[in-house]
């Protein structure tokens, strides 16, 4: 199984240590970034971390910054990922089981790493259970997300962003 891993500049370490923790399983990792504890945005390597899932890359993802929230979300927005921010291993299960979640996100000052190891094992672990009312919720769901083809996969997306970010118009 292949996973897709992202963070941003302040869980750095955390990301680091999930990449080892899930090569120490016999998983396979793509390490979508970044790489250092140089600032710049999770929004990047939210949008970089699911589209290897959508694309079929990756099996699975993993999207981690401060809060989990804004890396996580920014997943959600990419057609075909159904990303899920948890803090504890019942709604990780709930995920997989029920959603067929594709991508788990954390909060990696919100949550240790101990726990983080534990609620990636159950998200991988987790069969999805397969029903006419869960398929039919997961099509509905996926229903609502618009594809825009010109930013899939587009490297060049966030530079207008960065270009900002660089003369220091966002803050932390
Ligand atoms: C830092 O950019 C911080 O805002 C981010 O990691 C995260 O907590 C957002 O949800």
């Amino acid at each position: 199984m292949k996973i897709s891993v992202g963070c941003d500049h302040i869980v750095t370490d955390i990301k680091m240590h999930v990449v080892e923790y899930l090569k120490g399983k016999g998983y396979e990792v793509i390490d979508n970034g970044t790489y250092d504890h140089v600032r710049t945005h999770y929004p990047i390597y939210g949008k970089k971390t699911a589209e290897k899932v959508a694309s079929g890359e990756a099996d699975l993802g993993i999207t981690i910054c401060g809060t989990g929230v804004g890396i996580t979300t920014t997943a959600n927005k990419v057609k075909g990922i159904r990303a899920a921010l948890v803090r504890d291993v019942a709604t990780a299960r709930y995920a997989k089981k029920h959603l067929n979640a594709n991508v788990i996100g954390f909060g990696g000052r919100i949550t240790g790493i101990g726990l983080i190891e534990n609620i990636i094992d159950v998200f991988l672990e987790t069969k999805y259970e397969k029903s006419d009312e869960n398929a039919e919720l997961i099509k509905k769901i996926d229903a609502i997300a618009t594809e825009n083809k010109d930013q899939f996969g587009n490297e060049h997306f966030f530079d207008e962003f960065i270009e900002k970010w660089d003369k220091g118009e966002y803050h932390d």
